[in-house]
């Protein structure tokens, strides 16, 4: 401790906790990022519907009791155990406050049930982060579209200029590989999550190739979802079963 060159009248302060919070939480809402991303409709193989919307902060409690499920090593495969970790991190600091400019999209079956989920987080007006993509229910290509979607919300709805996203595991590389996401210069530019490498799309690319490709192949989902399927969405239900083994 350093004593103080000239007398200070008082040798203690205190504080409300309530006076430190703001010092603590990642950012006051900002309505430049909060901008709501237009619900739509993705339909799996057999025609089932997933409605892709926001989520709210009161759905946090039913993301993180499915996420939960993958904190176990039996889990260790596809890193679905290190993604559900990292997710469930990331949905509990943006449920409490301790994320800057989060914004987090689920994908819900017709029963209310969480399918998969999206989260991103806006560095600037200029630059999105992309954090992680995780399914409950696989082989549907539902990640790439819960994955199209939260770029579509950066590009289309927000305006950013540049797309940064990484990858854990091989299937979240072949997303960024169909989708001509290329590398910034490694380790000069590192990737928030654990300081990989940063791959990138930018707005021109987004528009001219990877969503005419993304709409060319049915990923970009349909619009407008009717109100009474957007309502059956809520309450949003945990998932009851994980469907991750192939
Ligand atoms: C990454 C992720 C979101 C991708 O989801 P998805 O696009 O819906 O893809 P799936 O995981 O269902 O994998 C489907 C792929 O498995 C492969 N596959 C499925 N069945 C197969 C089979 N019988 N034989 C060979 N390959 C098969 C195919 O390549 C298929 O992709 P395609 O349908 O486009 O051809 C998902 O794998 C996931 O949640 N993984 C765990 C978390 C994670 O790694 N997230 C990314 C972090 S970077």
């Amino acid at each position: 401790m350093a004593k103080p060159p000239v007398p200070i009248s008082f040798d203690r302060f205190s504080f409300r906790v309530e006076e430190i919070e703001e010092f603590l939480r990642g950012a006051p809402p900002d309505p430049r990022f909060q901008k709501p991303y237009q619900p739509k409709i993705y339909r799996l193989k057999g025609g089932e519907p997933v409605i892709i919307r926001p989520a709210t902060k009161d759905e946090a409690p039913a993301i993180l009791q499915t996420l939960k499920q993958l904190i176990d090593d039996k889990y260790d495969k596809d890193f679905y155990h290190l993604v559900g970790v990292r997710t469930y991190s990331e949905i509990l600091a943006w449920y409490q406050r301790r994320l800057k400019d989060g914004y987090v999209m689920v994908g819900v079956n017709g029963d209310g049930e969480l399918m998969g989920l999206v989260n991103h987080r806006f560095w600037d007006e200029d630059v999105a982060i992309s954090l992680h993509t995780i399914v409950f229910k696989r082989a549907e290509r539902l990640g790439l579209v819960l994955y199209l979607s939260k770029i579509e919300h950066a590009f289309d709805v927000v305006g950013v200029n540049e797309w940064w996203a990484t990858f854990e595991s091989p299937f979240g590389f072949r997303m960024g590989f169909r989708f001509n996401h290329v590398t910034k210069p490694w380790p000069e530019v590192q990737h928030e999550l654990g300081g990989s490498r940063v791959y990138y799309i930018n707005k021109d690319q987004w528009k001219r190739v990877v969503k005419p490709f993304a709409i060319e192949n049915g990923w970009m989902g349909e619009r407008p979802v009717p109100e009474d399927v957007l309502e059956k969405t809520r309450p949003l239900k945990p998932t009851r079963r994980l469907e991750i083994e192939f």
